[in-house]
């Protein structure tokens, strides 16, 4: 069969999603030369207040980050509104050398349930949003390269497939309906830690600028007061990265200790790519 456009859709705070699902599409649209691309990011809260519009005979690269071993349940209600009347899909996610979890077939789910047919389905690794120390630098060249073979084999499985008959893509893992629950935080010491309520604190180097207000996915933090984080906080250090002054920090004792839980298990570790 073939395609007529290409969407590249994802919810990417600290860019590495972004980064990796626009490779993958573009590398589509080059391999289709001149196949019309369109890109839509809905981190932000102005830009997921309408479902996107996704027709049969079309082809949505759909990328999400991964917390907690499954997506981010704040977006879920969000992307439970998008409807296709059977357009192609390929769900990635990105995950931040811990594990993917079991992310990935929900969001496969989720797009199967709205009318989607995925035809490829992928894990790629992203330094993590709490560390520079883990998968740090990822995605690298070695990934994007990998990405860029992922898109030639999307392009190939198109072009045999027949339109009509489209087998469910197999991810091993729990399935629905807990997808085997969330995961849960341990601390340095291996005990388990909550920071569900933690969010960031801000400095007195703050300069007021207002650059934190614009690439908050929740829209948590004041107008009025940009040091202030009023509204609820999903901990995806958007703000902190990129604060220019460095005036934004977590200092919650429980997320910290997470922290390095996670650095000294998974900092040496090199977690991989997986393709289906
Ligand atoms: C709240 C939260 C929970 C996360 N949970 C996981 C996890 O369970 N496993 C993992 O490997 N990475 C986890 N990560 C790391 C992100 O999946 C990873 O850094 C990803 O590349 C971030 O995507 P983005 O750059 O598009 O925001 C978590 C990040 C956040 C903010
Ligand atoms: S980006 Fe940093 S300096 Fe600017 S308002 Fe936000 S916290 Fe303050
Ligand atoms: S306040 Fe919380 S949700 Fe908003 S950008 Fe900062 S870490 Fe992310």
């Amino acid at each position: 069969m073939q395609i007529r456009r290409i969407h590249a859709l994802y919810f990417s705070p600290t860019q590495t999603t972004r980064t990796l699902v626009t490779r993958i599409a573009g590398t589509i649209a080059n391999i289709g030369q001149g196949l019309p691309l369109d890109i839509r990011d809905f981190t932000l809260p102005l830009d997921r207040q309408e479902a996107p519009q996704i027709a049969g005979g079309e082809l949505a690269i759909v990328g999400l980050p991964v917390y907690a071993g499954r997506l981010p349940n704040l977006l879920l209600p969000y992307l439970k509104s998008w409807k296709s009347d059977g357009a192609l899909a390929v769900p990635v996610v990105m995950y931040g050398n811990r594990s993917y979890g079991n992310a990935l077939t929900e969001l496969r789910d989720i797009l199967e349930n709205a009318g989607f047919h995925s035809i490829a389905a992928a894990a790629f690794v992203g330094r993590h949003s709490f560390s520079d120390k883990l998968a740090t630098g990822r995605p690298n060249q070695t990934d994007l390269h990998v990405a860029e073979q992922f898109a030639e084999k999307i392009v190939r499985r198109i072009a045999c497939a027949d339109g009509k008959n489209f087998a469910l893509i197999e991810i091993p893992g729990q399935t629905a309906p807990d997808y085997g629950g969330y995961y849960r935080p341990l601390g340095v010491g291996g005990e388990p830690v909550n920071f569900l309520k933690a969010k960031p604190v801000t400095t007195q180097v703050c300069t007021a600028c207002g650059q934190c207000l614009t690439v908050c996915p929740m829209g948590a933090i004041d107008a009025g007061n940009p040091a202030v984080v009023s509204g609820i906080c999903i901990k995806c250090n958007a703000c902190i990265r990129h604060c220019p002054a460095e005036a934004k920090q977590f200092t919650d004792e429980a997320y910290l200790s997470h922290v390095h839980f996670l650095e000294n298990t998974y900092s040496l570790s090199k977690a991989a790519i997986e393709l289906f």
